[in-house]
């Protein structure tokens, strides 16, 4: 069994709006009621730690609607910052060796098959393992005024999606030392990279998209609604 930590403390500025993006509606629940529900209602999934920003005053009304493997607790200034605090929670109840599974709460379309990929990846020796997807555009460098600087080999480039797979004690110990020389880690990947070790890519579905922007609302509902039509296993 595996556990999950979503980093749901964010405030949403890119999204913009009154209400932070993930308590926004999605085909009838909130993002972050579908993200832990997909998480939490995985066979290998034993447990849920979702952290939250200390001021959040929308989660208490959602709690009643969760399933009872899913625990909160406060997340901080930076998205690293709450991912700890949850992997903290985690030390105090399982071992150093538990593998946990980070996703952000941004992400509600993740799949279960794509849950299934990454803990197959990361039984033989692996530190761990992170969702991608290659990059399928041609990739350009700008130059401050937005022409165009040259043109960047896409070869072996991959965005870097969630969730990240790795050992507990490992993820703490690697968040912690790149806070200590000062370096805000974007994804948990980062922070492994950083101590010289090697997580694997592995192939993610590309609609597991991240609400980013105003725009990311209305495509996610649209890939939801796809997901409902075509149910995982017809369409590997
Ligand atoms: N997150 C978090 N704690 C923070 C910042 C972010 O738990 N201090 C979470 C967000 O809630 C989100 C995930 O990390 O689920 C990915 O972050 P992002 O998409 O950047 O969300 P925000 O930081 O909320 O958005 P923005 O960067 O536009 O402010
Ligand atoms: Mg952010």
């Amino acid at each position: 069994m595996v556990y999950a930590v979503v980093p749901a403390a964010g405030k949403g500025e890119r999204f913009g709006g009154d209400i932070p993006k993930q308590y926004l509606t999605l085909n009838g629940r909130s993002v972050l009621e579908h993200t832990l529900s997909r998480l939490a209602a995985h066979r290998n999934i034993a447990q849920v730690v979702v952290a939250i920003a200390a001021d959040d005053v929308r989660f208490e009304a959602l709690a009643g609607h969760l399933s009872s493997n899913i625990v909160t607790v406060y997340g901080g200034d930076e998205r690293c910052h709450s991912v700890l605090a949850g992997l903290k929670w985690l030390g105090e109840n399982t071992p150093a060796s538990t593998w946990v599974m980070v996703h952000d709460a941004a992400r509600p379309c993740l799949r279960a098959s794509d849950i299934d990929r990454m803990i197959a990846a990361v039984t033989d020796g692996e530190v761990g393992a992170i969702l991608g997807v290659p990059v399928r555009d041609t990739l350009k460098r700008s130059d401050k005024g937005n022409y165009i600087a040259d043109t960047l080999d896409r070869t072996a480039i991959w965005r870097a999606l969630t969730p990240q797979l790795f050992q507990r004690g490992a993820l703490q110990n690697a968040i912690e030392s790149a806070l200590n020389a000062g370096v805000i880690v974007t994804d948990e990947a980062q922070a492994m990279e950083r101590r010289g070790l090697r997580p694997k890519l592995v192939h993610g579905h590309g609609d597991n998209i991240k609400i980013t922007h105003r725009e990311d609302l209305e495509l996610a509902e649209l890939i939801m609604q796809a997901q409902d039509r075509a149910p995982e296993g017809t369409d590997q």
